[in-house]
């Protein structure tokens, strides 16, 4: 299985449009050692000619644009995307549907059946999408049972509920249903090999540390260093955790659970905010997470396994 980063940033991306935090600023200036970064999504196969999109990120076309193998060129219009999943609703893993309405036939989509409603009422992107290209839409099952993507043949899927939160315009924001957030256990036919896929996780529940425990990588939610980063900046008034993101320090934070895995397990923090002090590759923060094996997503990062 090959697993390609398209987006290793939360929502917003590096730099941010309207932010001068310290590594906004010094990204633009150049006086920081770090790579500019779109916004949350991964692309996964097993062949290296059809690909499944983790995710559909405002910055979709520019993250095509950077990775070739999703254009193979076979006929005037042609994509490498196969299917699309959706782990959540929010704004940076869905709006990139709308960039996608060019394609020739309805886009297979799979995802939950709370996103599903997200997305056809307060942000109702997949009805809109009936006037373009339209959606094949597929239900991810809920209850921990494997289930297939019928483009991907190769590889197995499971998703995890995990708890996180639902998007600012859903009904279900700070009350999130099972289903509004998952993580994604892939597993590779051919190799027996296991990814656990999770940019937005909020807390580390039994089923979700046992997913964790049984991939060979986990890439995993590298939103904020400090549950207080963004109250503290000033720039919002709610915590990592207020949003559903576990922050890597403090108490029972991501570095703390990271560093209980199997020693063979690769640990890699994806979907990194602006405002995260591990971009900085010159910051204490990045030395720390190096000490401790820990890796940093970046656009164009490419996993085989
Ligand atoms: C999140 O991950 O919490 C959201 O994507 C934030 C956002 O929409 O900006
Ligand atoms: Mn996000
Ligand atoms: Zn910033």
């Amino acid at each position: 299985m090959r697993v390609h980063v398209l987006g290793s940033a939360a929502g917003g991306g590096f730099p941010q449009w309207n932010c001068n935090c310290r590594n906004c600023d010094g990204l633009r200036r150049g006086t920081l050692k770090a790579r500019r970064r779109t916004q949350s999504s991964i692309a996964l196969s097993d062949d290296g000619a059809r690909w499944l999109l983790c995710n559909a990120s405002p910055d979709i076309l520019q993250q095509l644009q950077d990775f070739p193998a999703l254009q193979p060129a076979r006929a005037l219009r042609d994509t490498a995307i196969a299917a699309l999943l959706l782990i959540d609703a929010q704004i940076d893993h869905s709006t990139g549907l709308y960039m996608l309405r060019e394609h020739r036939q309805p886009l297979a989509l799979w995802c939950t059946t709370p996103v599903f409603e997200d997305l056809t009422r307060g942000n109702p992107i997949l009805d809109l999408l009936k006037h373009y290209c339209g959606i094949d839409r597929h239900e991810i099952p809920l209850d921990a049972r494997p289930f297939d993507i019928a483009p991907m043949p190769g590889l197995q899927f499971t998703a995890i509920p995990l708890r996180s939160n639902a998007p600012p315009y859903s009904p279900h924001r700070d009350r999130p249903v099972p289903g509004d957030n998952i993580g994604l256990l892939v597993q590779s036919r051919d190799s027996g090999r296991r990814l656990f896929y999770a940019p937005g996780l909020g807390e580390i529940e039994p089923p979700v540390w046992e997913a964790m425990r049984s991939a060979d990588v986990v890439l995993i939610d590298g939103t904020c260093w400090r549950d207080d980063e963004l109250v503290a900046l000033g720039a919002s008034k709610k915590t990592a955790r207020d949003m559903g993101h576990l922050p890597q320090t403090g108490a029972g934070g991501m570095v703390e659970w990271l560093a209980e895995l199997p020693s063979r397990t690769r640990r890699i923090l994806i979907h990194i905010n602006n405002t995260n002090p591990i971009l900085d590759e010159d910051s204490a923060e990045f030395a720390q997470l190096r000490a401790a094996g820990v890796e940093v997503a970046w656009d164009g990062m490419d996993i085989e396994l």
